[in-house]
């Protein structure tokens, strides 16, 4: 019963219903997305990536909080490809504090990531989103 259950929360945090997304982005690779996300960067964007901070857009002594990653803020307005980058370059690059992700994580760590965040979204902005860029 417990894993019924289970199964059916993660298929609507998926957002699998009407995304016609959820062959590609399958549960258990939004699951090993979520707790990678939780392990390596909740501690800047949040446990559920909704940010820290009220206001992300304003520094803190001259530095940028880490930005909700849950549809809220920028992020999906970047490609898939210049997400992945930021997470394996971080955001030392553009003078932000963001260590990279490069060697910390596999390519499909990165990628169940991704498809975690992507989970993470009101549909009106997946709907863009996969048609933008998917
Ligand atoms: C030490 C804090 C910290 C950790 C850990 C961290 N981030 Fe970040 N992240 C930031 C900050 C701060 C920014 C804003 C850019 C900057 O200053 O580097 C950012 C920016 C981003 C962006 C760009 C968002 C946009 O709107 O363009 C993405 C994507 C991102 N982070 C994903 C991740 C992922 C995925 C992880 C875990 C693998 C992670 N971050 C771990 C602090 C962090």
């Amino acid at each position: 019963m417990k894993k019924v259950l289970l199964v059916l929360v993660t298929i609507f945090l998926s957002g699998c219903f009407g995304t016609g997304n959820g062959e590609k982005n399958s549960e258990k690779n939004i699951e090993l997305g979520k707790i990678t996300f939780k392990k390596n960067c909740a501690i800047c964007h949040g446990k559920a990536a909704q940010g820290l901070v009220a206001d992300w857009k304003t520094p803190i002594n001259g530095k940028y909080p880490a930005p909700p990653l849950n549809g809220t803020a920028h992020g999906w307005h970047h490609s898939p490809k210049l997400l992945l980058s930021t997470i394996n370059a971080g955001g030392v690059r553009f003078g932000g504090t963001m260590p990279g992700f490069q060697n910390q994580l596999s390519a499909a760590e990165k990628q169940a990531i991704l498809d975690y965040l992507f989970s993470l979204w009101p549909a009106e902005i997946q709907q863009k989103y996969s048609s933008r860029f998917k």
